[in-house]
């Protein structure tokens, strides 16, 4: 039988670069769900129809596709409707139309199925917000990561910088601030940590410091 990881966190505390190494180096597969979420929200803008419950987005959901495959490399690709979206899914603005898209529950109850699907097939170290009270609730290890939101804001802003964003810190931190709200206050599977879960707080830690303490964690638990 496979090994399922669940990894929940808010938005930034570095759940994805931490999970991706950690599986690299359990060799489990990385799945990143948020991609789902901002896959969907991207078909929404492109459709011009609102993040919100109706029957708009409903209709959407019919007459879409999203799959998830792996690169040469082992990295996630997300395609909607065949295209390989993974890069169009990264801006600030999507991260916003995925949170909002992300609280309705027919898109969640829409990627119940694909995400449960990988687990059945793959070890992995699932990313996400209700992975281990949702998603996976009978996963082997659930973690659940966060960090402050000002460290949070920090790593982000410094990762959009990096690839050439035209971003300023203070949004940046408002988006984080807002994200965390929309997350936790949403009816349907808010942000927030399973029941039995551990508690990892990656303020304090550098990246690899954070890559160990996952694998540690993750080691004592299978
Ligand atoms: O992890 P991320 O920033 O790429 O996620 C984008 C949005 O999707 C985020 O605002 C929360 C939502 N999300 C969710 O509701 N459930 C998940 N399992 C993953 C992401």
């Amino acid at each position: 039988m496979s090994i399922a990881v669940a990894l929940d966190g808010p938005a930034g505390a570095g759940k994805s670069s931490i999970a991706k190494r950690a599986a690299k180096e359990l060799d489990f597969i990385y799945v990143d769900t948020g991609a789902l979420y901002r896959t969907i929200g991207l078909a929404a803008t492109r459709n011009n129809i609102e993040p919100v419950e109706s029957p708009e987005v409903e209709a959407l959901l019919e007459n879409i596709t999203v799959d998830l495959t792996f690169n040469e490399n082992g990295e996630q690709v997300v395609l909607l409707n065949g295209e390989d979206v993974s890069g169009l899914i990264r801006t600030p603005q999507a991260s916003m139309t995925a949170s909002k898209i992300s609280a309705i529950p027919i898109v969640r109850a829409y990627l119940l199925d694909l995400q449960r699907n990988m687990a059945k097939s793959h070890n992995v170290i699932m990313d996400g917000r209700d992975i281990g009270t949702v998603v996976l609730p009978d996963a082997k290890v659930k973690i659940f990561l966060t960090a402050s939101p000002e460290a949070r804001a920090e790593r982000r802003y410094k990762e959009l910088i990096e690839k050439g964003m035209d971003v300023n810190y203070k949004d940046i931190l408002e988006d984080v601030i807002q994200r965390d709200y929309n997350d936790t206050h949403r009816e349907t599977a808010p942000l927030k940590p399973a029941e039995g879960c551990i508690m990892v707080d990656t303020t304090e830690l550098d990246f690899l410091q954070s890559v160990e303490k996952i694998i540690s964690v993750i080691k004592e638990n299978i």
